[in-house]
C-alpha cells in the first residue's frame, strides 16, 4: 500500500554517500525532503541534484534537510558525483542514499512496475518534524522537478502550523494569506490584531505573517 499525507515516514538504516544513514535519527527535530531517482547517470536527475545543492542553504533557512536516492550502489554514486561537480553549478552537499537492495524503495513505493520494472520513480516526500508525511508529489522521468515549489511547500506548511493560516492559488512568500476556517473571529482578533478582509465568512485574507 502506498504511503499517505499524515502517515508516519517509515524509519530504515540505508547506505549512503555520508556514511550509514538511520533515517529518524538523522532527521532530528528538522523538517525533511526525501527525493527520489531513476537512476545514476541520467541526465535530468544531473541537474536536479546540482540544483537541490545549490538551494540547501535556503531548505537550512526553513528548518530542513535533504537527502537524495537512487537504486545505484555506492560505488557507481562516487563516480556520479564527481560528473556532477565538473559539469554542473553546484556539488553535492547532502546525502545521496545507495539503496541497490531496494529496502527503502520498498517502503516508500518508490517502483511503479507499469512505469519502469528497475528505476525508482521521480518522488518527493516532505515530512515535518514528527515525521509526518505531508507532501508527495510522482513527476514522470523525463520532466525534472521544480525545487522553488518545495521551498514554497515548506513555507506554506508552516505557516500554517505556526499561524493557522493557508496559502491561496499561485500564492507566492509575502503574499496576502487566509485564515483558516477551523479559527473562529474571535480567536482572529487575538492572532491578527491588525485585522483582515471578510470577503465571505469562509475566505478572510490577512498579511502574511513573518516565518523567514
Ligand atoms: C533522466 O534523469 O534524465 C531520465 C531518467 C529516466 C528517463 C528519462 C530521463
Amino acid at each position: 500500500m502506498s504511503l499517505q499525507l499524515g502517515d508516519i515516514a517509515p524509519d530504515f538504516t540505508q547506505d549512503s554517500t555520508v556514511g550509514p544513514i538511520h533515517f529518524h535519527a538523522w532527521a532530528g527535530n528538522d523538517w525533511v525532503v526525501l527525493f527520489s531517482h531513476p537512476a545514476d547517470f541520467t541526465p535530468v536527475c544531473t541537474t536536479e541534484l546540482a540544483e537541490a545543492a545549490r538551494l540547501k542553504p535556503e531548505f537550512a533557512k526553513r528548518h530542513a534537510k535533504i537527502i537524495g536516492l537512487s537504486v545505484d550502489p555506492l560505488e557507481k554514486h562516487d563516480q556520479w558525483l564527481a560528473d556532477i561537480a565538473e559539469t554542473q553549478p553546484s556539488a553535492l552537499n547532502f546525502p545521496l542514499l545507495a539503496d541497490a537492495d531496494r529496502k527503502v524503495s520498498t517502503l516508500y513505493d518508490l517502483i511503479h512496475p507499469n512505469a519502469d520494472s528497475t528505476a525508482t520513480v521521480r518522488s518527493v516526500f516532505i515530512i515535518d518534524p514528527n515525521k509526518k508525511i505531508r507532501l508527495v508529489l510522482t513527476y514522470p522521468a523525463s520532466t525534472g522537478r521544480n525545487f522553488a515549489e518545495l521551498l514554497r511547500t515548506i513555507d506554506s506548511l508552516q505557516l500554517t502550523d505556526t499561524f493557522k493560516v493557508a496559502t491561496p492559488v499561485n500564492w507566492k512568500h509575502g503574499d496576502d494569506v487566509i485564515i483558516t476556517t477551523a479559527v473562529s473571529d474571535d480567536e482572529a482578533k487575538l492572532r491578527f490584531p491588525e485585522g483582515w478582509k471578510t470577503l465571505k465568512p469562509y475566505l478572510r485574507v490577512v498579511k502574511q505573517p513573518q516565518t523567514v
